[in-house]
């Protein structure tokens, strides 16, 4: 796990770094979206790459991490639209190339079955983007998750409800109380996961997902079994961290030619 404690705007571009290096290689690489607030410095960066730089999405496939349960197709807050809002539509990614799982599906299971094989059948997500919740939750993979969990159903906790209350006018009652969401297991099958965290409110979250023991409670803390994982984050998010000088020294040191 390599954690880098950098301003924001360091951050985005770090993560875009990759995102673009990964492109410039391999145009028909298989990108893992994240919704929330922290990855959309990120997706503005890639969109300006987009458009000044002629980085291309095209031949580009996108799979999301999460969904809201219950939502109508049009909302404005069903994570399939905000990623189009917030960076496939910004691009030449054709919407028929991004999926998400489907929360709107009569059957469930099956569509969680069928979306674990859909990543399988594209080759694996090779660099998943990735937020945390305050409670430590990735995806919608709340405290309690099976670490080896799949995509499934969960029900959201009251704290995630309250967090995300502001995308829906602050009305607790309008945040569904289900979603559909990538499991750990799903997560950790990714080739590169890229964790952005920004913030005071995210820095006792980090603390337990880079130096708690790997728990359940955490469900972060996974992610030290992944052998390739970059922790990106601000000093805020930082400051609960014992390692900190540490990782500081690490990457001041860290060759340029080396990339996350
Ligand atoms: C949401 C999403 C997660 C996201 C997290 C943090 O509930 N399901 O994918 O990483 O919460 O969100 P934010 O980045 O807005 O703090």
């Amino acid at each position: 796990m390599e954690v880098v404690i950098a301003p924001a705007d360091v951050l985005a571009r770090l993560a875009a770094d990759t995102v673009e290096g990964l492109l410039r290689t391999r145009p028909d690489a298989v990108l893992g979206l994240a919704t929330g607030s922290s990855p959309l410095a990120v997706y503005d960066e890639l969109v300006r790459r987009h458009v000044e730089e002629g980085l291309s999405f095209a031949r580009a496939r996108a799979f999301t991490l999460d969904e809201y349960v219950g939502l109508p197709l049009d909302h404005p807050q069903r994570y399939r639209n905000v990623i189009a809002r917030e960076l496939t539509d910004r691009v030449d990614l054709d919407p028929a190339r991004v999926a998400g799982p489907d929360g709107a599906a009569d059957d469930l299971p099956a569509a969680c079955a069928a979306y674990e094989q859909a990543i399988v059948d594209a080759g694996g997500v090779d660099v998943q983007i990735l937020g945390i919740g305050t409670d430590g939750h990735i995806a919608f993979n709340e405290p309690g998750s099976s670490l080896a969990s799949r995509t499934r159903v969960k029900t959201l906790t009251a704290q995630t409800r309250q967090d995300n209350a502001r995308f829906f006018d602050d009305d607790l009652e309008a945040v569904p109380q289900h979603c559909v969401t990538q499991g750990i297991g799903t997560i950790l099958a990714a080739g590169h996961l890229v964790l952005l965290a920004t913030g005071r409110a995210k820095a006792e979250a980090v603390h337990q997902m880079v130096e708690g023991p790997v728990s359940a409670l955490w469900p972060a803390s996974a992610l030290q079994l992944h052998p390739h994982v970059s922790v990106l984050i601000d000093d805020a998010a930082a400051s609960r961290l014992q390692l900190a000088d540490h990782f500081r020294q690490t990457w001041a040191a860290k060759p340029a030619w080396q990339g996350l």
